[in-house]
């Protein structure tokens, strides 16, 4: 019911509403957009930047802090190209491409309606079967009979590194941050002797170059990653897998994820990435239908095996107890920064009627609210009212943060912009502040107003925005 629910909003734009606040409010702009834009590249700004740190923020806390058996790393975008050669991805980070041979329009054929299995096949260096199907329309021309045949495309973005463009100085830029973690193994285990099991945990950029780049935030050629690479023996990654699945299940729900939007799909063999025996997708309702936001997988020792008969280092671990030498295996649970911004801007976004008015607002859970508490004067030609709300939102700025101070514009006005943005108290400085020394302390959702002591405001709202 509730997902008919949401299709329903998305029939309603839900998404260009969102986008459109986004860019209005200083949460994302399109990339390069006074050249027209570049697709699958998002600028943040200002409100964007302060959610998107307080996620990260969360994610730290929760998956390195809190813990005692993870190690952060901030490893290099550019990596030796036989990283990737090892990895697999130079062999088979690919796509299947389509081009209508009528207007010369590309697309990931999958995603426009050819079957899936062709491509499967063709990933496997099988020839492809040839199949009776509908061919789809293409999306610019209408033409549903020209098509030329599906070819793979690797998606990894090429460079070379230094002057001389020849074979020897190709690089990529990365495609998923774990590779950095695998590679510096051997660093850590010399820098910090961790016992089994430990994991390593990196936020970072990555990069796709993606066929056809879509749907906002979802499907992006520059994108962050947060992720860890888990390092246990063979014989409890059972037990790792599930303890993660529990506690990315934890940390969706505080940051405000409702636990109905999200869903756990088991991914078949044949659909899991070549590194994984087992692969948990944790999918979101999004208003253009359920689709990823992150993956767990069961990477085994296939990377860091990959890389010893690679390099020839020696990235096995030794059990002092056991007397035992092995290569550990993995467990990686990867988030995707900009699918969880978008998931939670989607969760949050909200219409409701307020004293007889239309109005939009962001329901974010405070803790990953970009901006707090904004202080008004209730007045802008008031100076005494000025000076006081001054005082009270440098007072307030001590203890809270991020805060904004606002006098444009009529009260009204300014509590809709608070609530586009998703602040959740909005303290008013008016006349009867002068007299006693009390402001006014609205909420976001409620709209409701109390009259709180200027003594007792920064405890009142730090309670409140537990
Ligand atoms: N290291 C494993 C890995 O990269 P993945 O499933 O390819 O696995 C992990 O990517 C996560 O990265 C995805 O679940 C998603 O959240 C995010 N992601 C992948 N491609 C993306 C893209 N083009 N745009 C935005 N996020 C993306």
């Amino acid at each position: 019911m509730e997902i008919k629910k949401k299709k329903e909003t998305a029939e309603g734009g839900k998404m260009e509403k969102i986008i459109s606040l986004c860019k209005r409010r200083g949460f994302i702009y399109p990339g390069s957009e006074i050249y027209g834009g570049l697709s699958g590249a998002w600028d943040y700004g200002s409100f964007g930047l302060s959610l998107k740190n307080n996620i990260k923020n969360s994610w730290w806390k929760k998956f390195v802090e809190e813990r005692d058996d993870m190690y952060g790393i901030d490893a290099a975008i550019l990596m030796n190209a036989k990283v990737w050669e090892a990895s697999g991805h130079i062999a088979g980070f690919s796509d299947p491409l389509v081009e209508c041979s009528k207007c010369h329009s590309q697309y990931r054929a999958d995603q426009i309606g050819f079957p899936p299995d062709h491509f499967q096949n063709m990933k496997k260096g099988m020839p492809s079967i040839s199949y009776v199907f509908v061919p789809p329309k293409c999306e610019k021309c209408g033409s549903a009979e020209n098509w030329f045949s599906p070819i793979m495309f690797n998606m990894m973005f090429k460079t070379n590194v230094g002057p001389v463009e020849d074979k020897g100085s190709v690089s990529y830029l990365r495609p998923e941050t774990a590779q950095g973690m695998f590679v510096n193994f051997k660093n850590v285990m010399d820098s910090f002797h961790p016992r089994l099991p430990f994991g390593m945990a990196q936020i970072g950029k990555a990069f796709r170059n993606e066929i056809s780049p879509r749907d906002f935030l979802f499907r992006a050629r520059e994108f962050e990653q947060m992720e860890i690479e888990y390092f246990t023996r063979e014989s409890e990654w059972e037990k790792y897998f599930e303890s993660f699945r529990t506690e990315i299940l934890d940390w969706l729900a505080d940051i405000g994820l409702d636990k109905d939007s999200i869903h756990e799909l088991e991914v078949s063999a044949e659909d899991r990435a070549h590194y994984s025996k087992r692969t948990i997708d944790f999918e979101f309702d999004y208003p253009f239908g359920r689709k990823e936001l992150l993956g767990l997988a069961y990477r085994t020792d296939f990377d860091l095996s990959a890389h010893i008969g690679k390099s020839g280092a020696d990235l096995s671990y030794y059990d002092e107890e056991t007397k035992d030498r092995f290569v550990p295996h993995c467990i990686e649970p990867s988030f995707g920064l900009d699918r969880m911004i978008l998931a939670i801007l989607c969760e949050v976004y909200t219409e409701d009627e307020m004293g007889g008015e239309k109005r939009i607002f962001l329901k974010f859970k405070p803790t990953v609210a970009p901006v707090k508490v904004a202080v008004f004067p209730l007045l802008k030609n008031k100076p005494e009212l000025v000076k006081k709300a001054q005082i009270i939102f440098s007072e307030l700025k001590k203890e809270i943060r991020p805060i904004v101070f606002d006098d444009n514009g009529n009260i009204g006005k300014r509590y809709r912009r608070q609530d586009e943005i998703g602040t959740p108290f909005c303290v008013t400085i008016d006349f009867d502040t002068l007299e006693n020394d009390t402001v006014t302390v609205r909420d976001r959702d409620t709209g409701k107003q109390e009259r709180v002591k200027t003594g007792e405001l920064s405890s009142f709202i730090k309670n409140s925005l537990k």
